[in-house]
């Protein structure tokens, strides 16, 4: 089966653009399993955030799917295109990564110049 990931890209200050990736897909897999082929296969400089992977404990997944807020991990892929966009009320980074951690949880704080 094939899936086509429409997905909201860009940094912040920038105008954002949708880019599409198809990917083959087996049944049971997830949105976070499709962006990880499409990052390793297509586009290495594709930005999201993960790190349980599948696991559903550390909450970094959560983006807009076809408008909604899910997991990716959780999200099971299907046939056809599938809109990705980053939360829309989070500090935008890059892609689909915001910046989701409340400021004093950053180990990383910019200096002040
Ligand atoms: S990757 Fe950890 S909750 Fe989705």
């Amino acid at each position: 089966m094939k899936a086509t990931l429409a997905i909201k890209r860009g940094a912040a200050g920038e105008t954002p653009r949708v880019e599409k990736f198809e990917v083959e897909f087996e049944s049971g897999q997830s949105v976070l399993d499709a962006l990880r082929m499409a990052r390793r296969d297509l586009d290495p400089t594709l930005a999201f955030r993960f790190a349980c992977i599948n696991a559903n404990a550390c909450k970094e997944c959560m983006m807009l799917i076809d408008g909604e807020v899910e997991y990716a991990c959780k999200a099971k892929l299907r046939e056809g295109e599938t809109a990705l966009a980053p939360l829309p009320k989070k500090a935008l980074l890059r892609d689909l990564a915001t910046e989701i951690a409340p400021p004093e949880e950053r180990l990383f704080r910019p200096t002040k110049s």
